[in-house]
């Protein structure tokens, strides 16, 4: 209770109003994906995602016997609203859920706007389509405003929020949760036959960070610190990496989405970089079908003189893609 009541009380900075009682603590957000999708859908129910999208979802999706219904999204303000309200007529009836990370997407970097966030939930509540929102990083905004989420517009309880503390506090924690609105008994239940519940000792150790103003002081600064390291990465990009290359530029969070010229492979980028022990993601996984071959997603977190020499090696190896004569 102790945890429920802290995030209730920090949920106020993006406008929802919740009782403790309407959270239900997980371990971790991808376990309250998990269960929010499996409170939702049955197998053979198509499930509409933004794209590029996080590559977990896709093996969640999967692995739930689902169909992905792919929606475009833009590094600027996330999922494209025409294109999902094209989507959801056509696909009427089919679509039992839509999942959307609202805030710095990943790997996109993209946030909703609050007018967007707005019409999203109207336009799933049309068409009685739950929303599984992903919030998990919206407390790393690089400006002193915490963005809201799209559940501070839900009346209707057709929202399910879910976030965890992985990307701001650690991810071995595993303690985040769900407000998952009218659907909360069901994900209960299902929490309850996952694991009955998460360890208390991590999530009072949580609680009494967020308690003493020990959280907000170091998100304070873990803020400023990725958008330096973000800048510093995008500019160590733009000098190394072939001409024609473009870079996400993220309000918020750590991730950045390159897209490199047409013929650079991403996924002989990522063979040659990991004999190197550089680690990249390559742009394929973050689809249904291989798309974004061209395009690699990379972590800012953390930011030195070898990050910055395997940089330099990343766009080596690119260009040297672009200039190797072609075979016969
Ligand atoms: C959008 C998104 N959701 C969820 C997760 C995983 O969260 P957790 O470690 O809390 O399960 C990640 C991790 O990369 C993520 O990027």
């Amino acid at each position: 209770m102790r945890l429920r009541k802290q995030i209730a009380q920090r949920l106020l900075l993006s406008g929802c109003a919740l009782s403790p009682d309407q959270i239900v603590i997980t371990s971790g957000c991808v376990e309250a994906g998990v269960l929010s999708l499996r409170a939702l859908c049955k197998p053979g129910d198509a499930v509409a995602i933004e794209t590029p999208v996080y590559f977990n979802f896709l093996q969640m999706i999967q692995d739930l016997g689902l169909k992905a219904l792919e929606i475009p999204a833009s590094p600027r303000g996330g999922i494209s609203l025409e294109a999902l309200e094209y989507a959801l007529d056509r696909n009427a009836g089919e679509v039992k859920a839509c999942i959307v990370i609202s805030n710095f997407n990943n790997p996109l970097g993209g946030r909703v706007s609050d007018e967007d966030k707005l019409r999203l939930v109207r336009m799933l509540e049309n068409h009685q389509v739950p929303l599984i929102e992903d919030d998990i990083y919206g407390d790393l905004s690089y400006s002193d405003e915490r963005p809201s989420v799209a559940k501070s517009f839900d009346k209707t309880g057709n929202v399910l929020l879910c976030s965890s503390f992985s990307k701001t506090v650690a991810p071995g924690y595993r303690v985040g949760g769900v407000a998952a609105g009218r659907y909360q008994e069901q994900i209960e239940r299902g929490k309850m036959l996952a694991n009955v519940a998460t360890a208390s000792p991590t999530q009072l150790a949580i609680a009494e960070f967020l308690a003493n103003g020990g959280y907000e002081h170091h998100l304070r600064s873990v803020r400023r610190v990725y958008a330096r390291q973000s800048a510093k990465m995008s500019d160590a990009i733009g000098r190394a990496f072939p001409s024609g290359t473009r870079v996400s530029r993220p309000q918020g969070g750590f991730v950045l989405w390159v897209e490199m010229p047409e013929g650079v492979d991403s996924l002989v980028l990522y063979k040659k970089a990991k004999a190197l022990s550089i680690t990249i993601a390559p742009g394929s996984i973050f689809s249904v079908d291989g798309k974004y071959l061209n395009c690699i997603r990379l972590n800012a977190a953390c930011w030195n003189s070898a990050v910055e020499v395997a940089i330099e090696t990343l766009g080596r190896l690119a260009t040297e893609q672009l200039t190797a004569a072609p075979r016969d």
